[in-house]
């Protein structure tokens, strides 16, 4: 049995990922595959916790940064793995490229402290596609406006978010042969078809 592809989805608040997730597991599903769909931080009872706390306390940057990995780490031996192991295919809603971006790129934590904490927790596993939906810093500004009960990193000011979109596009740079960038600032039938079309080169690969 071949194991089977990790796709992430990844993206500032507001640029959209979220509408997109269930349409690229139904397409995968309908070309074949059995999906897992999950995500981070999250994904496992002991995460889902461990989120609540991450969306809603204050704490120290370091502190945030280790709970995302332990998140991750449960996430990694409960769910990705064993999926993955099956054969099934992991849509997965954020994954370490958001800790690089938000706690890296957002609140300057030293980039070697996550790489030191990515080598421990997934040493050998990355994404085969990541999927970074991008959209100019002012339209997803204007879309966090019109939503309601934002969390710790929704309330975040513009500048926070200007840094967390650039570590997303230095990352998307470093790793060209994963990453996808979707722009979301075209009617959401154009973005829908250019993902279907994506995807389906992607599974045929
Ligand atoms: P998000 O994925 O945007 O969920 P929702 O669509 O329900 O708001 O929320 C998760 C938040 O957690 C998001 O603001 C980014 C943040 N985050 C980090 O800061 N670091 C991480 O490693 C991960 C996975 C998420």
């Amino acid at each position: 049995m071949s194991r089977g592809k990790f796709i992430t989805f990844e993206g500032i608040d507001g640029a959209g990922k979220s509408t997109h997730i269930s349409f690229v597991a139904s397409l995968l599903h309908d070309l074949g595959h059995t999906v897992v769909t999950t995500r981070e931080p999250g994904g496992t009872p002991l995460g889902e916790k461990l989120r609540e706390l991450l969306l809603s306390e204050n704490m120290h940057l370091e502190t945030e940064a280790l709970l995302m990995f332990a998140s991750r780490r449960e996430h990694l031996a409960q769910v990705i793995e064993p999926a993955l192991a099956r054969g099934d295919w992991v849509v997965c809603d954020r994954f370490t490229d958001a800790t690089f971006a938000y706690q890296g790129g957002g609140r300057k934590l030293e980039r070697a402290k996550l790489e030191a904490l990515e080598a421990w927790v997934h040493p050998h596993l990355q994404p085969d596609l990541t999927l970074l939906f991008d959209v100019p810093l002012e339209v997803a500004r204007e879309r966090l406006a019109r939503s309601r009960n934002l969390d710790r990193f929704e309330q975040e000011k513009a500048d926070f978010f200007a840094a967390t979109r650039d570590e997303y596009h230095r990352r998307a740079q470093q790793f060209p042969q994963r990453f996808r960038i979707i722009e979301t600032i075209r009617p959401v039938a154009e973005v829908n078809a250019l993902i279907d079309g994506l995807i389906r080169e992607f599974a045929r690969a």
